[in-house]
């Protein structure tokens, strides 16, 4: 395993990671109507599992020995946006993510730790994805 490689595309999932949890508050100041308590329930419950991974490895970056780096780039307007749109725009998140960790396998295929360490965000990531394409079938 390149550790520098490692520690580069980890510090990049932490951001990304972030940038989600952002988001999706910022998605659940934009739901009004009659279904708002689930749904920004959910909303919010994403953007704490998202603190929960980045933070996950933040700490996995100190363990092999370098240093995480918080910053994000998201500029998060107000706007009018349906929950159905929140939701399709949530898949792109968990998409995002999903990608991410799949394209880290290949990185730690030689490390057992890591390799599973991995492997248990692609399972968690691939679970959000399913329940929100669950929400928007019709
Ligand atoms: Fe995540
Ligand atoms: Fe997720």
């Amino acid at each position: 395993m390149n550790k520098t490689t490692v520690i580069k595309k980890l510090n990049d999932m932490m951001n990304l990671e972030i940038s989600g949890a952002m988001k999706y508050l910022q998605f659940s100041y934009m739901v009004f109507g009659l279904n708002r308590k689930p749904s920004i329930d959910f909303l919010r419950e994403q953007a704490t599992e998202s603190i929960i991974h980045s933070t996950k490895i933040g700490e996995k970056i100190l363990s092999l020995g370098g240093s995480p780096s918080i910053s994000s780039q998201e500029d998060l307007k107000v706007r009018k946006i349906s929950i159905e749109q929140i939701l399709k725009e949530s898949t792109q998140i968990e998409t995002k993510a999903l990608n991410g960790y799949m394209n880290l396998l290949k990185d730690v295929a030689d490390d057992v730790v890591m390799d599973n360490f991995i492997r248990e965000f692609i399972s968690e990531e691939s679970n959000h994805l399913e329940e929100i394409e669950k929400m928007l079938r019709v």
